[in-house]
């Protein structure tokens, strides 16, 4: 069966003016080992990636991205005719509500940055989601990983949330390695890792791939 799937990887950055922004620690790497694997399976991937540091991965479409809105507007032009999303970005909660034209000057005081709520990316693929498509959520928490991870299961209208941790230096950010829980519908749980983010990924697209050929 030929398999479409959509994968968000990285950050995203929200500029408050030319040269300054609000962002997070991730490498894009779990999103990127996504990508490779995926591809092996023979799957048909675009990659919508914020700024990394990482090498195009070969054979898959890559559509950089910098701010959540345009991650929101690239994902939902390819949306439609995904089977699989895979949804590992670490997208900016809130922006700055406004972003100035040219950079701003130091005067010697504090400065206050006023910042907005993004829109929900995950949650908006979710609502228009046709049969048959599987969608995979990430969960990115400090605490009860699990608790968190599974109402997010709900929240977001996902099959499947692959929660990890983002606490301290063993955290998932930045790093080779992870270890995920993936949580599903009524009470599924399959821990994977902690491994490589290669290895990790493999059982991840394996574990979507059982769950497509179900359906
Ligand atoms: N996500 C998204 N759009 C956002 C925020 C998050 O699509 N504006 C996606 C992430 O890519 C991930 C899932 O939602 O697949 C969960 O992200 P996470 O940061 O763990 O949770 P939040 O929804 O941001 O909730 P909270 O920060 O309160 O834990």
């Amino acid at each position: 069966m030929a398999v479409r799937c959509l994968i968000t990887a990285g950050p995203t950055r929200e500029y408050f003016d030319p040269v300054r922004f609000i962002s997070n620690p991730s490498s894009g790497r779990m999103g990127y080992a996504l990508a490779a694997a995926a591809r092996d399976a023979g799957w048909t991937v675009d990659l919508v990636s914020g700024p990394v540091s990482l090498p195009e991965p070969a054979g898959v479409m890559l559509y950089p991205v910098v701010t959540a809105e345009e991650m929101m507007r690239q994902a939902d032009a390819l949306f439609g005719p995904c089977d699989v999303l895979l949804m590992c970005a670490a997208v900016s909660d809130w922006r700055p509500a406004l972003r100035q034209p040219s950079k701003l000057k130091k005067d010697g005081r504090g400065l206050t940055v006023e910042l907005e709520p993004v829109p929900d990316i995950l949650a908006a693929l979710a609502a228009r989601r046709r049969a048959g498509q599987v969608l995979v959520g990430f969960a990115a928490e400090t605490e009860d990983v699990e608790a968190n991870a599974r109402l997010k299961l709900d929240r977001k209208g996902v099959d499947l949330v692959a929660a990890n941790s983002v606490a301290g230096p063993d955290g998932a950010f930045g790093s080779d390695t992870n270890a995920l829980i993936l949580l599903g519908r009524d009470g599924y749980r399959l821990g994977i890792g902690p491994a490589s983010k290669a290895e990790v990924a493999r059982c991840l697209v394996a574990e979507v791939a059982t769950l497509l050929a179900a359906r």
